[in-house]
């Protein structure tokens, strides 16, 4: 949810910041602004829309200095709009924002009692006001009484008119990096925005205080006594961030699947067995608990189902999987022998990574499944187990959730294996799943054109069903999440047995239920429910495994996915789900990569 950004140095500051916010646009894309600071004082320009309006501003805008903010804005407080864009300056100051400042009422008053009149709708105008108020000459120890004004999250990107030689950093419960080379400094929400120039960075922790110029870093603590920090170095390449041959992001990162598949094979698996030592995790730490729970949020949980779904089966193990927003205020029961595992591809989430903390201070176990190395819920755990998808770009998950899968269902077996429940068909299921690379880069090349036509069936519908039983059900959540995302259909998903008792009363000849049959046990049973729902007009898209016995009359509109074990067919369902929602929004000619209302990262509750 929003993006920061800043730079420091030798380069051109507005060309480094304009490119540091494509970067960031992921992030939210309501409105876009920067600000720089020279011996003349500061300079903002900020816009509604794109970051492609702020670089036609830039270069008609005379703005030279060293230093350099901007922002890339999901509106929380007020609707997009000019005056609600970020930066927010005054004559003295200029600041971006990334939070939700809680005590925004109570601080409006008291600004206005000291005469300041506020212009925007947002509660990051009342901060750039608050240190404008405080600024005596010295920013550390301004910066700290505004901190201790403040409620909430932010991670805030700072300017002082005097102070052209630096840009300041202060951040609370949001993320917040600064990326490192010999003579330039660059500030960030996260890795993206840097990692073309630097893959050396510092993560700043709670309340820490960065002033940072262009050859060196100062982090100061709570107390305003200097930190020493040690430089953390990202293993991501700068180029994978860029599109390649391909139309969107989202496509590319369907595309990169079998890939990602491939890296959790070579890092979890060995000798054909599970195994988690890359990660750190010693058997004997997961050998000893009794019950799971499973937190995450979206397109994360989905996948959290499906390792519920996996555990329980392998190893026996009573699983719960808990919305992160609910968790946190539902008073969990949490023993010595509860294992909780956080879910996130941005490893950023609010909402998960208060429940990280709540965990932690509680002292009970847990482990992160996180896509993002060094993000802030990696650190609220006792191990993680890093997902080795690069970096997704896409507001809408899709590597990031297959490599999910693939850790949760090695992560079963490897439960199996400890509690004595799988000995035997260990390797079997392991083998099977190696298998999936290939299979998978064969079914995209397969299928795609397929898909295409599929894509061109949908559209005709406003209200579409995913249906299925098992695990093809919890696929089904996830495909009715993708296609709503993106595609803006209303798309629900149901177990097929559910939709006798109730929604069965919606289906007409306009509604299109896509039903998802893969799983041999219950074949049967889906079968007579996509009759019912035939049987009263509507429509129904079949995607089911072959070597399944399905009836004829259903095979008229279907789409037959390799033959695989029952277990592992979730990670070529959810392909097919993933490139349908993406044909349809392509057909509907939408911005797939940036769904409207939305943002990757989401850094609020
Ligand atoms: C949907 C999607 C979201 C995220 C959710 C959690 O495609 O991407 O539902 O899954 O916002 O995000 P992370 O995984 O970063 O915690």
């Amino acid at each position: 949810m929003c993006g920061i950004v800043g730079y420091i140095g030798p380069r051109k500051v507005c060309d480094i910041v304009v490119r540091q916010l494509k970067k960031m646009e992921y992030r939210g894309y309501d409105s876009v602004g920067l600000a720089v600071v020279n011996e003349n004082g500061i300079k903002t320009i900020k816009t509604v829309g794109r970051v492609a309006e702020i670089e036609k501003m830039v270069a008609d805008a005379e703005l030279s200095g060293v230093c350099g903010i901007g922002h890339t804005r999901w509106a929380t407080h007020g609707e997009p709009s000019e005056k609600n864009a970020h930066p927010h300056s005054t004559n003295k100051v200029s600041i971006v924002h990334n939070g939700i400042i809680e005590n925004g009422e109570e601080l409006k008053g008291w600004l206005e009692s000291q005469g300041y009149a506020l212009e925007s709708e947002t509660d990051s105008e009342m901060i750039a006001k608050l240190l404008d108020f405080y600024y005596d000459g010295n920013p550390i120890d301004t910066l700290r009484k505004v901190s201790l004004r403040l409620e909430g999250a932010y991670a805030l990107g700072v300017l002082f008119h005097d102070a052209p030689d630096a840009m300041f950093a202060l951040k609370k419960e949001s993320p917040l990096i600064v990326g490192i080379c010999d003579d330039e400094k660059f500030l960030s929400s996260d890795l993206n925005a840097i990692l073309e120039y630097t893959n050396r960075y510092f993560v700043l922790e709670e309340d820490e205080i960065a002033v940072i110029r262009r050859n060196k870093v100062e982090i100061f603590g709570t107390d305003n006594e200097k930190v020493e920090k040690v430089e953390s170095v990202a293993n991501w390449q700068a180029g994978v961030t860029d599109k390649q041959k391909f139309s969107h992001f989202m496509r590319k990162e369907i595309a990169e699947q079998p890939c990602v598949l491939s890296n959790i094979i070579r890092k979890n698996i060995k000798g054909g067995a599970p195994d988690f030592s890359a990660d750190g995790i010693p058997d004997d730490y997961l050998r000893k608990f009794r019950r799971i729970c499973i937190v995450a949020c979206g397109t994360a949980r989905y996948a959290g189902l499906a390792g519920k779904s996996w555990i329980e089966k392998f190893a026996r193990i009573p699983v719960e999987v808990v919305v992160a927003s609910e968790f946190r205020y539902m008073d969990p029961i949490l023993s010595r022998e509860t294992l909780v595992i956080f879910i996130s591809q941005s490893g950023e989430t609010a909402d998960t990574l208060a429940a990280a903390r709540l965990v932690k201070a509680a002292g009970t176990s847990a482990i992160g499944i996180v896509n993002t190395a060094g993000s802030s819920i990696t650190r609220e755990v006792d191990y993680n187990i890093f997902l080795e998808a690069g970096i997704e770009v896409a507001v809408a998950s899709t590597k990031a959730y297959i490599a999910m899968l693939a850790a949760l269902y090695l992560l079963a077996l490897k439960l199996g294996l400890l509690t004595g429940n799988l000995t035997n068909n260990v390797h079997f299921l392991c083998n099977e799943f190696m298998d999936l690379p290939e299979i998978l880069e064969q079914l995209l090349a397969d299928k795609e054109k397929e898909i295409e036509e599929f894509a061109q069936f949908c559209l005709k519908f406003e209200v579409v069903f995913f249906a299925g039983r098992g695990l093809d059900y919890l696929l089904a959540l996830e495909g009715a999440l993708k296609l709503k995302e993106i595609s803006y259909i209303n798309a629900q998903a149901y177990a097929a047995g559910e939709l006798k008792h109730g929604p069965l009363s919606l289906v007409t000849k306009d509604t299109l239920v896509i039903a998802l049959a893969t799983q041999g046990y219950v074949l049967k049973k889906t079968v007579s429910n996509l009759q019912e729902i035939k049987a009263r007009g509507g429509s129904v898209l079949l995607i089911f495994k072959a070597g399944l016995d399905v009836p004829r009359e259903l095979l008229s509109d279907s789409l037959k996915l390799p033959r695989v074990e029952d277990n592992v067919t979730p990670f070529l369902t959810a392909a097919v789900l993933q490139l349908l929602a993406y044909h349809v929004a392509c057909a509907k000619k939408l911005d797939v990569d940036k769904p409207r209302n939305l943002a990757k990262s989401v850094t609020v509750e």
